[in-house]
């Protein structure tokens, strides 16, 4: 599969008049996007994803490094056909009503009055504005303006959208609906290129994620990978006194309830000995089960490492 996004020793370093020190926004990032794929781009306030964002599309120059977007250096008009932006706070003319928004946008790209007609119908049907197509973006609610600006990103029909944000402000139905649309997008071979607060939809979505925290990469890999935790969760039957002295030894935490007795292992390595111990004392295992974290767990525990 070609590559879609790739950056080396990407950096940003802003310098502010009123300040010392300089701001270092992104520093030595090295990320690579394969295209077809949904890409998590995460990190905490003030992280770095919307300058990376904004270095792809040529809005922000880097201060040393290299980017690519669609095999090009990050940037070329060219490849501005191909790609597609939703802001994290879109911007638009409040004065024009939906249908006029996907219009102006089409005619940007030089597309014909008759495919402009057809664009502002389907996009404004997939997102859901259809119905309110000629009411002012100034009376659109914050999850309709994000609505207007996911059609808006999807007029030029682009090989690759970076989506900064896209379900802030939005309702829960409207929440599972973008997902949807960016599974689609998947569906369709396009790329994603998703910066989102959001763990429980990037979960649920993404194929790769990539953690920062103050500019600097801390893990990047496969969701799969990354979440698929070696720790192992093994429940018995009650055992005796003696057997769970011996469990202790390999497990960092035994809770006996009232007819059974859970282990938990960190280290799923150690499952065969505790496995071993509970056999040799006749304990009746009920379940051995691989403990899978959540995006969340990865994230804060990420975060948390980083910044010892
Ligand atoms: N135009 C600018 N001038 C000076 N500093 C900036 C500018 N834009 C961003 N920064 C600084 O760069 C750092 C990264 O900001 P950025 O907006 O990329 O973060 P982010 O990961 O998108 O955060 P959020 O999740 O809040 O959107 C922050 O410390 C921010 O203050
Ligand atoms: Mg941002």
């Amino acid at each position: 599969m070609a590559t879609a996004v790739k950056t080396e020793g990407l950096t940003k370093t802003y310098r502010l008049l009123m300040q010392k020190e300089p701001v270092s926004a992104v520093s030595d990032l090295n990320i690579e996007v394969t295209e077809g794929e949904i890409f998590g781009f995460l990190g905490p306030n003030g992280a770095g994803k919307t300058t990376t964002i904004k270095m792809l599309l040529g809005l922000a120059y880097p201060t040393s490094g290299e980017a690519w977007v669609l095999g090009k250096p990050a940037g070329e008009i060219e490849t501005k056909r191909e790609i597609s932006y939703l802001p994290e706070t879109p911007y638009f003319y409040d004065y024009m009503n939906a249908a006029e928004l996907v219009d102006f946008y089409a005619r940007l790209f030089g597309i014909g009055k008759t495919e402009r007609e057809g664009k502002i119908e389907t996009l404004l049907k997939l997102v859901g504005l259809y119905q309110d197509r000629f009411k002012p973006l100034s009376q659109f609610s914050k999850g309709m303006l994000q609505r207007a600006g996911i059609a808006q990103a999807l007029v030029n029909d682009p090989k690759l959208l970076f989506f900064d944000e896209p379900t802030s402000g939005l309702d829960p139905i409207a929440h599972s609906e973008i997902r949807d649309l960016i599974l689609r997008l998947r569906d369709e071979g396009r790329t994603v290129f998703l910066s989102s607060h959001q763990l429980s939809d990037v979960e649920l979505v993404c194929d790769r994620v990539a953690i920062l925290n103050r500019g600097k990469l801390l893990k990047t890999g496969k969701l799969d990978e990354l979440l698929t935790e070696s720790s192992v969760e093994i429940t018995t039957e009650k055992l005796d006194a003696d057997t769970i002295s011996k469990l202790k030894a390999v497990s960092n935490k035994i809770l006996e309830e009232k007819a059974v007795v859970i282990v938990s292992l960190e280290d799923g390595l150690k499952s065969d000995q505790a496995i071993d111990i509970i056999r040799a004392a006749k304990g009746r295992i009920l379940s051995v089960m691989p403990l899978r974290r959540t995006l969340e767990d990865l994230f804060v525990e990420t975060i948390k490492e980083g910044s010892k």
